[in-house]
């Protein structure tokens, strides 16, 4: 062979792989299960129930999802870091799930299904705000928490950033909560409903401040291109008329 060929062969071989590694429906078929990945720490949407099994809102969407493949799901914790994009991407999980809010910047990258929910980026703040803390306001020389690779992340970079606003990164959203408990940072930028979760499992504790810094849609996620997101924009059509979207909104005490 030429060294040219050899190359080619080479570089065939790498690139195989990739391509493989994005799920199609044909593929969950052929294995019989639909791999879920989900960072359990955002109750009502993904969180380990007392026995530790990962449950929610979202889990329940991708089970009906699994229901028509005829597959089984399989749940599998990935920190948000790690979850999007490169778990779909790489073909580790064939879809995820974690309140992703869709972005044009994410979708360059991945395939979304439908918005499945409307959320928004809020502060939350301890209960009672003892520090006063609002938006639009006095954001300047106070620390406020983010979760990386977020959409909180990235409205903050943008909005409180140049405001004077000092940002500390979390990798895990659970983490950012205790430090607004224990009054270490001034607010979280979070999702509006884990601040009504909170509120429900944690009276007082907790509460949002101020207006909301961006509203959004959340979406099911997968390879660029895959076929699994029309799929899956199926079962949610089905869900929505059959009465059963709103039954799991209702289990999980949430509006929409
Ligand atoms: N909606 C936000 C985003 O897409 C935050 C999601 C965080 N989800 C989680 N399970 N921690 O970036």
């Amino acid at each position: 062979m030429t060294r040219a060929l050899l190359l080619a062969v080479a570089l065939a071989a790498c690139v195989l792989p990739a391509a493989a590694g994005a799920s199609t429906v044909a593929e969950v078929k052929k294995k019989g299960v639909l791999v879920l990945g989900t960072d359990p720490t955002f109750a009502p949407f993904e969180f380990k129930d007392r026995s530790g099994q990962i449950t929610g809102f979202d889990i329940d969407i991708a089970r009906a999802v699994a229901k028509d493949l005829g597959v089984r799901l399989q749940v599998q914790a990935v920190g948000f870091g790690a979850l999007m994009p490169q778990s779909v991407t790489s073909g580790r999980v064939d879809m995820a799930m974690s309140g992703i809010t869709i972005t044009a910047e994410r979708a360059r990258v991945v395939s979304f299904s439908a918005p499945y929910y409307r959320s928004a980026q809020v502060f939350i703040v301890r209960g009672g705000n003892p520090g006063k803390f609002e938006w639009p306001g006095n954001v300047k020389g106070k620390t406020i928490g983010v979760q990386a690779n977020t959409t909180g992340q990235f409205v903050a970079d943008e909005l409180l950033k140049p405001k004077g606003a000092a940002l500390k990164v979390y990798d895990d959203f659970a983490a950012g909560l205790a430090d607004v408990r224990a009054g270490r940072i001034a607010a979280l930028v979070g999702d509006a409903p884990t601040v009504t979760d909170l509120q429900k499992r944690l009276p007082g504790q907790f509460q949002q401040a101020g207006k909301n810094l961006a509203a959004e849609n959340y979406g099911m996620v997968f390879a660029k291109n895959s076929d699994l997101a029309a799929a899956a924009n199926r079962t949610l059509v089905r869900l929505k008329a059959s009465g059963e979207y709103q039954k799991l909104l209702d289990k999980w005490i949430m509006q929409q």
